[in-house]
């Protein structure tokens, strides 16, 4: 063991790489060698690093060299100078899992990530230092945001991660698409991107800095492009090679949104198109999105789920065809490095958006065939053949004779996935709760919190972000013949809470929450108001804290105010401002705080009469883990806004990995409903491939696989022109004589893959008038 240890070492310091932009930006040079890069985003705190290794595995057999991630500030520094690296936060073992794989590594420190995640990766204390100003040129701001770079750069180096030290890391990334919001900036702004970039090349890493959608990145900054498209993308120096670090997979997901989609021959044709024009590097944004636990959801509003509609899905599952189809890319793409990447290049353009583009080196050449016209086919004569293009796709001919590959034909499977009921022993199929109440009485009777003010703050001051829940608490007297007093009183709070909870005199009066992308609102409810001494709790919570645009470190959260309490006596209104009034506040609640999710809380739980549609109530069970190794899910149907741990980790909602699961024994479920649920309609489940479809042409070889788990029936089989989609296929007017459905049961039942050879050798020759002939099947798993 010694021995094999030290001649890995030896390895090693031999190996050592350097990452430089060809001369001629064509490309990015490794070791001497010009590259056609493909690279997937996967950013650690949304997986667990038990998924890691498997995640990265799959990520290579899809075809990447290389995966990016950015760092997330605000999750290693919670609390200024008090660091964060363990678990899921664990940024070295992520990288050196990258390494053990063969895989480069793409690190955008930012230390601005946007990402959909709180804050946009900004620590709240860093704002509520005096004077901070975040992204520009702040003495305070810029020396934290150095301090940090620094640091993440020490510990990198440290272990010899960056590709100059023998490591992955082949490239770094200074701020995050800055160009796109520094207008309001101003000259402070400009200024601001070229500190960025001499504090960057300070730092003296050995492998290239981008600086993504900024077009006056500074030299050596390598500015590179985002979006659904990079094709027409322009680096602002002839020696940057044409870099992609964003293309969109799909897109996040927000509170009551759909769930987003982007067809995979859309993805595959932005690809195509981008190396086609040119192109070196491309990155998915993302490859796998994963999870937003605990706090960690930007925002306001976006959800737990981070799936992204990315090549593999939030539980690490392969998402078909978009993984099968673009892994077929990056294989053709690789194949074609040396011509790409060396080649001379010539376009010739057919008119109606159709054109091809060729890259010739003394040894051969390769071709792309572009048709960017969304609706009619090209048919393009080239070099004494003909081909036809499809609408929005193109073709890719290594040697510029054979269609290795069109974006708009797949030739995949697409998988449909099922999620299973826990079929863990002794399991009953409804799980058994116990309940109590978050204990509020301080607040709603008393009005007493932690602190007191005479003035309305900003959410984020108060509680340094530490919890989602501000309690804001005043007391209003009235004498027995106060003239206010009266039937026609009502409560006026403007708010840019997220969501606000009002109470008077420990009465539930209302609840609000800000609409999107409008955050200010009134809140008005007619209130009683009784002689002597109320009591006005106002509990202002936060779901995700902004995370993009200029200067959005300041858009408010909470009560700002002001706070009113009108009533109208006769044909008068007296209105009263109690934004100056003494203020009580107290962050987080009760529950959170004696951590009442923690298996071994001491507090008393009650069994009896398990209340449905309660707001504010605590929720308990436990349940085994479901046999096997498939994803586990808990559904939580039936239940509003809030919170929930299993086994004391705050997942909220969707996956549960199985590291956060006892494999033996009981786990405990913990929720906390805000709004009132119903919690006899939660369930666990197990999230797995049900089965797996085809539709290709003739001529073509198509691999069916149930995710290593035997294929156990042909449920549908037409070889002609068989039309519908995964699920509900139906047959054509044309088909084979031949029994299909007995041929692919022979070929694939009980196998874990089979690969399909689509000819009418193996299915017959069906006349379809002279249309080309497809084979649909479903399998099931
Ligand atoms: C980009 C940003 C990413 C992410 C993405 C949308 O503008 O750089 O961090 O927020 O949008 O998913």
């Amino acid at each position: 063991m010694v021995s094999l240890r030290f001649l890995l070492c030896f390895l090693f310091v031999s190996n050592v790489y350097a990452t430089i932009v060809s001369h001629d930006g064509r490309a990015i040079t490794i070791d001497g060698h010009r590259r056609v890069l493909l690279s997937g985003s996967i950013h650690y705190p949304r997986s667990t690093p038990e998924m890691w290794p498997d995640l990265i595995k799959k990520s290579k057999e899809g075809g990447l060299d290389a995966i990016e991630t950015y760092v997330f500030w605000n999750a290693h520094e919670p609390t200024r100078r008090q660091y964060d690296f363990s678990g899921k936060l664990d940024l070295i073992r992520f990288l050196k899992t990258i390494q053990d794989e063969g895989l480069y590594g793409v690190l955008r420190i930012g230390p601005y990530a946007c990402a959909e995640w709180n804050y946009g990766g900004f620590p709240v204390w860093l704002h509520n230092m005096p004077g901070m100003v975040f992204r520009t040129t702040n003495k305070a701001f810029m020396d934290e945001m150095q301090n940090f770079t620094t640091m993440i750069v020490d510990m990198v180096k440290k272990e010899n991660l960056f590709a100059s030290q023998g490591g992955p890391i082949i490239l770094a990334q200074i701020e995050n698409e800055y160009g796109n919001v520094m207008g309001p900036y101003g000259e402070s702004g400009k200024a601001y991107i070229k500190w960025c970039a001499n504090m960057a090349q300070s730092l003296d890493v050995g492998v290239p800095w981008i600086m993504c959608q900024q077009n006056d990145a500074p030299q050596p900054m390598l500015n590179t492009c985002n979006g659904f498209y990079c094709d027409n993308f322009v680096p602002n120096n002839p020696n940057t090679p044409k870099m992609w670090t964003e293309n969109w997979t799909g897109w996040f997901k927000q509170w009551g949104g759909k769930n987003p989609h982007r067809t995979t021959e859309d993805v595959a044709f932005s690809v195509a198109r981008f190396f086609q024009r040119g192109g070196t590097f491309n990155n998915y944004y993302m490859y796998h999105g994963g999870t937003n636990f605990d706090r960690t959801a930007g925002g306001p509003y976006i959800t737990t789920s981070y799936d992204y509609d990315a090549p593999l899905d939030e539980y690490g599952n392969l998402n078909q065809p978009k993984y099968g189809h673009l892994k077929q890319l990056h294989d053709v793409l690789h194949s074609m490095e040396r011509t790409l990447t060396y080649g001379n290049i010539s376009t010739i353009d057919f008119g109606n958006s159709a054109s091809a583009t060729i890259y010739k080196t003394e040894e051969g050449s390769s071709c792309f065939f572009g048709n960017g016209n969304e609706k009619s086919d090209a048919t393009i004569s080239f070099q004494g053949e003909s081909y036809v293009v499809p609408a929005w796709s193109v073709t890719i001919l290594p040697d510029c004779k054979n269609e290795a590959y069109n974006t708009a034909k797949i030739t995949t499977q697409t998988s449909m996935m099922v999620k299973k009921p826990n079929e863990a022993e002794d399991t009953p199929s409804t799980l058994k709760w116990s309940w109590r109440p978050e204990n509020m009485d301080n607040f709603l009777l008393k009005g007493k919190g932690e602190s007191t003010q005479t003035q309305l703050f900003d959410q984020k001051v108060v509680t340094n972000d530490q919890s989602d829940y501000l309690w804001y608490m005043t007391t209003v007297k009235f004498k027995k013949r106060d003239p206010f007093l009266g039937k026609n009183m009502s409560l006026r709070v403007n708010s840019t809470a997220h969501v606000l909870h009002a109470f008077v005199n420990g009465k539930h009066i209302g609840s609000q929450h800000a609409e999107n992308d409008k955050f200010n609102y009134v809140f008005e409810k007619d209130v009683k108001f009784k002689s002597g001494r109320n009591v006005i709790a106002l509990l202002s919570i936060t779901v995700g804290l902004a995370n993009y645009g200029a200067f959005f470190e300041s858009k408010p959260a909470g009560i700002t105010g002001p706070i009113f309490i009108t009533g109208r006596n006769g044909d008068e209104t007296i209105v009263k401002d109690l934004s100056a009034h003494k203020w009580s506040y107290k962050t987080g609640l009760i529950g959170f705080e004696s951590q009442l999710f923690r298996t071994e809380s001491m507090s008393k739980w009650s069994v009896e009469s398990v209340p449905f549609n309660r707001t504010m109530t605590w929720y308990k069970t436990t349940f085994k883990s479901p046999l096997g190794n498939d994803p586990v899910v808990v559904d939580l149907m039936g239940l509003g806004k809030g919170t929930a741990w299993v086994l004391q980790s705050n997942m909220l909602r969707y996956h549960v990995p199985r590291s956060f699961l006892n494999a033996e024994g009981d786990n405990t479920l913990v929720l906390f409903e805000e709004m009132g649920g119903n919690p006899s309609l939660v369930s666990f489940q197990t999230t797995r491939v049900g089965s797996v479809c085809a539709n290709v042409y003739e001529k073509n070889i198509i691999e069916l696989s149930c995710d290593r788990k035997p294929i156990s029936a042909i449920k549908f089989a037409s070889f002609g022109n068989p039309y519908g989609n995964c699920g509900s296929f139906v047959k054509g007017t044309c088909e084979s004589s031949n029994n299909t459905v007995d041929i692919l049961t022979q070929e694939c039942v009980g196998k874990e893959k089979c690969s399909i050879d689509v000819s009418s050798e193996k299915f017959g020759a069906p006349d379809c008038s002279g249309a080309a002939r497809r084979l649909a099947v479903e399998a099931i798993c």
